[in-house]
């Protein structure tokens, strides 16, 4: 058996035919970094109309909700996660929301915390219905306001490097899986398991529903891309 660590594989693979190197991958393409504001209709939806209800309306005296977002591209992910909760909250009850993005690609961490983008023809429709957390400087660019980035926290890190004890009522991993060989899957997702609080939701799709029973998180209802973490004693 070889002994040389200096050869050592990166811990999981891209699927794609590079040599083990993760951060080369995601860097070459911009085909894997695609995302969007709002991107993914079934995220939002299930989140303002079941996830927020049911942490808010059930725990009573809750105030607070930390949210993790995992592969989170340049940052429009992350901030359309801080507006649909600030607006599905606003009249109910005053949250302190924390929301830490990562992604393994410095550049595209550069650009979120910059926070303007171009916003292209389907994403201006999509933010419609939340204008106030954008200053419009041009018909079609947009700055982030002060209060929604106040609330995200971005980071270059590989999410199975990411340290801390820090734990999650939400995690969300939209389109990263995918990329991933089922070992690799595993991995991510023990990790992420280990990272909600009990009863906390994960997103994530391109996972069978048995597959992902294995790290305690179960489908919030047939066909949903909601997981909730389960304890059992
Ligand atoms: C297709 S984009 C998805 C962006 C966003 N989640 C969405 O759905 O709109 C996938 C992103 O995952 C990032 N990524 C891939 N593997 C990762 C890992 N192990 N840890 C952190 N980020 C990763 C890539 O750099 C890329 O920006």
């Amino acid at each position: 058996m070889s002994t040389d660590t200096t050869k050592r594989r990166h811990p999981y693979d891209a699927r794609l035919g590079f040599e083990s190197d993760i951060e080369a991958f995601f860097r070459s393409t911009r085909l894997v970094t695609a995302t969007g504001f709002f991107r993914l209709n079934d995220l939002f939806k299930d989140l303002t109309t079941i996830i927020l209800p049911d942490i808010f309306e059930t725990v009573a005296k809750r105030s607070k909700l930390k949210i993790l977002s995992v592969g989170c591209s340049d940052g429009r992910e992350p901030y359309s996660l801080a507006m649909a909760v600030q607006q599905s909250t606003k009249s109910s009850r005053k949250i302190e929301l924390k929301i830490l993005a990562c992604d393994v690609n410095q550049a595209l961490i550069e650009t979120a915390k910059c926070g303007i983008y171009r916003l292209r023809k389907d994403e201006k429709r999509k933010v419609q219905d939340y204008r106030s957390g954008f200053l419009f400087l041009s018909e079609d660019e947009v700055l982030i306001n002060d209060t929604i980035r106040e609330l995200v926290r971005f980071r270059v890190s590989d999410i199975l490097m990411l340290e801390g004890k820090e734990t999650y009522d939400i995690a969300v991993c939209a389109n990263l899986l995918l990329y991933y060989k089922e070992e690799y899957r595993a991995e991510i997702l023990r990790k992420l398991s280990s990272m909600l609080i009990p009863n906390g939701y994960l997103y994530v799709e391109s996972v069978g529903t048995k597959f992902m029973e294995n790290f305690g998180l179960f489908r919030i209802y047939p066909g949903a891309h909601f997981f909730r973490k389960r304890i059992f004693n």
